[in-house]
């Protein structure tokens, strides 16, 4: 691996995976490929030189290398937070099926300006390197995706937002802002926490996907329980609800999950991720609670937290051997002797209390 591409990308396997991944559940595709921040093109050498590329750095120097590694693509300097290819023409325009916003932290200004100014076939794949958590943790300063932004100054803000970033902020604004296309597959993965890696395959509805014909070969009706509705599936569990009630929430068959669950490990992984957001959610609250005052909010806190050290002394439990129940042995019959022995004793007593005295005397 050359020395820039060990600065430039962490963990280069995964985010080739990713794309990987995305490509293949799209199938063929046929269009141009937008490539900006394309640095020294490590990615686009890797999956897309058989395509039609058009790529873009703010950097000439990385320009220039990916131009020498990539001689058959269109490569220029340009500020990729604007489309730098729009041809107002749309005779002239080339239409795309493929677009990798592989930023440092913020991919949507470039996305958005893509998304309006350029032609898109009627599938296309898109790619995001996304650094929002990093800011939303540290500094509580942030951009969503639409571009407003926020400042979160409470840690609980700050853990609420950063939890919940992706299922309640990038899907929802994602899944309206692309229409009139829909979402057909989605994936992400957390790089070290903070850095956000995700992708989806987005087609017009009228299109006859590659990925329900695949599907249903294999048995499962994704149209069933299509990508809208596992975003909605996965919101309901984020938000507490079991998999049995989320399912019925979502119009799906419980089974339809289940089925989904064990043919899509991707999508299995996101209904575990989502259930540990409805606990990290309830941590919040009760850390909430407890911070507000609440005595019994902060006991249930600190008891878990910290077992070792606020563990509930008035709470010590005594067990038996191995753990097991504690046996109470009574030895009735001792008992009794020994009620016995201190009867006769007494009975003695009072009997030689009234003995005639030997002697006369
Ligand atoms: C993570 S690297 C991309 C690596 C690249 N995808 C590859 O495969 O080698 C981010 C790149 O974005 C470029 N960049 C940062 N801000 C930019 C902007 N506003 N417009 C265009 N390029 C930008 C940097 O020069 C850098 O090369």
């Amino acid at each position: 691996m050359a020395e820039t591409q060990k600065k430039q990308h962490v963990e280069f396997n995964r985010k080739i995976r990713l794309r990987k991944e995305l490509m293949e559940k799209a199938g063929k595709l046929t269009g141009a490929f937008y490539i900006p921040f394309i640095g020294e093109g490590d990615i686009a050498v890797a999956l897309y030189s058989n395509n039609s590329i058009y790529g873009a750095d703010i950097d000439p120097a990385m320009v220039e290398t990916a131009r020498s590694r990539l001689p058959n693509a269109n490569i220029i300097t340009a500020d990729c937070d604007q489309f730098p290819f729009y041809i107002e023409d749309i005779e002239k325009k080339a239409t795309y099926s493929l677009a990798d916003f592989d930023s440092y932290s913020y991919p949507y200004d470039s996305f958005r300006s893509f998304f309006k100014g350029a032609k898109l076939s009627p599938q296309c794949v898109l790619i995001f390197t996304d650094g929002q958590r990093q800011a939303i943790i540290r500094t509580g300063h942030y951009r969503t995706p639409d571009g407003e932004k926020h400042h979160l100054k409470t840690v609980t803000e700050k853990r609420e937002v950063y939890n919940f970033y992706y299922n309640r902020i990038i899907l929802p604004w994602f899944n309206e802002y692309i229409k009139p296309y829909e979402v057909v597959y989605i994936t992400k993965y957390l790089r070290s926490m903070n850095q956000l890696c995700w992708g989806a395959v987005i087609a017009l509805p009228s299109i006859e996907s590659h990925i329900e014909k695949e599907n249903e070969n294999g048995g499962i009706k994704p149209y069933k329980f299509d990508a809208i509705k596992k975003a909605k599936y996965l919101e309901h569990i984020g938000n507490g609800q079991t998999r049995g009630y989320a399912a019925t929430l979502t119009g799906i068959h419980r089974q339809t999950v289940a089925a989904h669950m064990k043919a899509d490990k991707e999508f299995a992984r996101a209904v575990s991720e989502a259930e540990s957001d409805a606990i990290g959610k309830m941590e919040n609250a009760l850390f909430e609670a407890g911070t507000s005052g609440n005595v019994t909010a902060q006991q249930v806190y600190l008891y878990n937290r910290n077992p070792r050290r606020w563990a509930d002394r008035r709470n010590i439990r005594i067990a038996g051997e191995g753990g097991g129940p504690v046996e109470v042995e009574i030895d009735a019959k001792g008992k009794l002797i020994s009620l016995l022995n201190r009867i006769a004793a007494r009975a003695g007593e009072a009997e030689g209390s009234r003995e005639p005295n030997p002697t006369g005397s």
